[in-house]
């Protein structure tokens, strides 16, 4: 089974890359709704809410982890590759190819708060965007609004203008989406834009590295493609209410509280 957990829904724009690239696959997706959003959180309850996690996952039957959650990978990737065996994705903003197909030098990084102030971003700045400038924005509101399943309504629209807009006067050509959350905003982001900024999604980047990794190991496709939805708030109503909008898909959701 693939395991793939965020604070949140963010994730399922992880999920439907996923899904997509390995249809036979069971995948049991798990939202940590109770302690959403992350990018507020310090990176103890990060790496704590990660091993909880984590070893929940373990001992539901995962061969592979999928952190889909670029302030979870940031914050907590090197414990969680300490502590579990199995192997582990993570997720962070797709700098490089922005970076390197960018004609204007010029490019703008989306992220939480959290993520925008790593070292793993500053890391990925220094090996991968010499002699461009990349401007670091963080989507204030952005996360709350897809949870709730706000994802066209004039509040949100304000939101994401008030971070957008004021990058049209910057001669940038290239957006790395460096939250799963925000793929999912991503008209209204193209409200504002056009086309002529291109948005990077590193969705179909993890589908694929998921699916090579799963080749490595040899792991057997375990055929029925079963899909498990979990949130570790309430009682699953909210988050199967969510699920058609997202994914496109009803399915139950169960709640497992992980305290
Ligand atoms: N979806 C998450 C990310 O990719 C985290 C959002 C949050 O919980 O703050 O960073």
């Amino acid at each position: 089974m693939i395991a793939m957990y965020d604070s949140g829904l963010g994730g399922l724009s992880v999920w439907r890359a996923v899904r997509a690239a390995l249809p036979a696959w069971p995948i049991t997706y798990l939202a940590d709704q109770a302690y959403c959003p992350y990018g507020s959180r310090s990176r103890e309850e990060i790496i704590d809410r990660a091993l909880k996690v984590g070893r929940y996952l373990e001992s539901q039957g995962a061969t592979i982890l999928v952190v889909a959650c670029n302030t979870a990978t940031t914050a907590a990737i090197t414990a969680m590759r300490e502590a579990f065996s199995l192997p582990i994705v993570g997720i962070e903003p797709a700098i490089k190819p922005a970076a390197a197909m960018s004609r204007t030098g010029r490019i703008a990084v989306l992220a939480t708060e959290y993520t925008l102030a790593s070292e793993r971003v500053q890391t990925l700045l220094d090996a991968h965007a010499e002699g461009v400038q990349v401007l670091r924005r963080a989507g204030h509101g952005w996360v709350e609004q897809v949870e709730a399943g706000e994802l066209s309504g004039e509040r949100t629209r304000a939101l994401v203008r008030r971070v957008v807009e004021p990058l049209l006067g910057e001669n940038i050509d290239h957006i790395a989406l460096g939250c799963t959350h925000y793929p999912f905003l991503e008209p209204l982001i193209r409200e504002v834009t056009g086309d002529a900024i291109r948005l990077y999604d590193p969705a179909e980047a993890i589908a694929r590295r998921v699916a090579d990794l799963i080749q490595q190991h040899g792991f057997d496709s375990q055929g029925d493609g079963y899909c498990r939805f979990i949130t570790t708030a309430g009682d699953g109503g909210d988050m199967s209410l969510r699920l058609p909008q997202l994914i496109g898909l009803p399915y139950p959701v169960e709640s497992v509280p992980l305290a």
